[in-house]
């Protein structure tokens, strides 16, 4: 039996549907006392972000063979706890990279801009024309942190536009050709020099709070930066407060310390004018959702037919 715990891409649960027995309900990943109770059964198991994939519910599965994550970060699974049960976990590497990759492209226009945010003002009879004369990316450097998939996609849209391209990770061999077009640098030199920066790192016990105030603090003033990664590695409080000082020049982000974010949590923001906030959505659209899900669904199956 299969348990899918967040919405997934109708035709790929049908597809599994023709197989197995599948019980799909979006709203498990918020029900840990009914998730727990259901896991019993199972011998696969389809989340995205919300379900955390803890070392008690993995205890709780005794049947469990198999972990299919819609999507690619794996933060919210006890990858441990899964290897010592023998549960393998499956990413849906790369399905969902197109949509991230232009999600940061979009950003980095509208930041650098300064020209889409007028409606109200313009509805209201006003004329912004001064303060609605922004810059191009053309010919801007581009600052990417980790360069695995989903920033080197970014890099082949931000070429194709003009923009110059650097890039932070340790872990890549410098002589790979990764960094034909890309200039290899370290994390403070790529923050002190880019015009856009954007991160695209896991979050890991290395990586969170990264970005912290001393990192944050190596911006320029009129540099932007996206995180479409995860909301811990960058202190989220220090950037809104560069923000509101004017000392980076724009912000958007997309993943957030705690997610949901309620209105308390959201209230650092209030007052910021070049900020854009979205509900982790830069890996979700129509067709990811549709590849993602028809990935994972192949993987599942794959694996339970062995
Ligand atoms: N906002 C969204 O909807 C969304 C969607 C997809 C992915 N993501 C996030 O984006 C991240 C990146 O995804 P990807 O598909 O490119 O992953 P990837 O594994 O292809 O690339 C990650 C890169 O980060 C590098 N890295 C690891 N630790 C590092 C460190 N300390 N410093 C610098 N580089 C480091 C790795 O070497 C790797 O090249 C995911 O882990 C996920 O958290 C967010």
């Amino acid at each position: 039996m299969i348990l899918i715990t967040e919405f997934m891409d109708e035709s790929a649960v049908d597809l599994l549907k023709r197989k197995y027995n599948v019980y799909y309900d979006s709203s498990l990943a918020e029900d840990s006392n009914s998730l727990v109770k259901l896991i019993n059964k199972m011998k696969a198991l389809i989340v995205r972000n919300k379900t955390l994939v803890t070392r008690e519910l993995i205890e709780n599965a005794p049947n469990l063979t198999c972990v299919g994550r819609l999507g690619v970060g794996l933060d919210n699974i006890d990858l441990n706890a899964c290897e010592e049960q023998n549960i393998t976990v499956y990413p849906a590497l790369g399905a969902n990279s197109h949509s991230v990759a232009e999600y940061v492209i979009c950003a980095s226009m509208l930041l650098l801009r300064k020209a889409y945010f007028k409606k109200n003002e313009m509805i209201a009879g006003n004329w912004p024309r001064q303060e609605s004369s922004g810059s191009e990316v053309y010919g801007k450097t581009l600052g990417l942190i980790g360069f695995g998939d989903i920033a080197q996609k970014t890099r082949d849209l931000a070429l194709g536009l003009g923009m110059k391209t650097v890039a932070y990770d340790p872990y890549l061999d410098k002589d790979s050709n990764v960094w034909k077009e890309t200039k290899n640098l370290d994390l403070d030199n790529l923050l002190s020099i880019s015009d856009i920066i954007s991160l695209h790192i896991p979050l890991s016990k290395e990586t969170k709070n990264l970005i912290d105030e001393k990192k944050l603090k190596l911006i320029k003033n009129s540099s932007v930066i996206i995180n479409a990664a995860r909301g811990g590695v960058i202190d989220e409080n220090q950037l809104a407060k560069l923000l509101k000082e004017n000392k980076i020049g724009g912000a958007a982000l997309d993943v957030f310390n705690e997610e949901p974010v309620n209105k308390e949590c959201a209230k650092k923001f209030e007052g910021i004018n070049n900020l854009i906030l979205t509900p982790h959505i830069g890996g979700v659209t129509k067709e990811s959702n549709e590849r993602v899900s028809e990935m994972i669904a192949k993987k599942i199956d794959t694996h339970l037919s062995k």
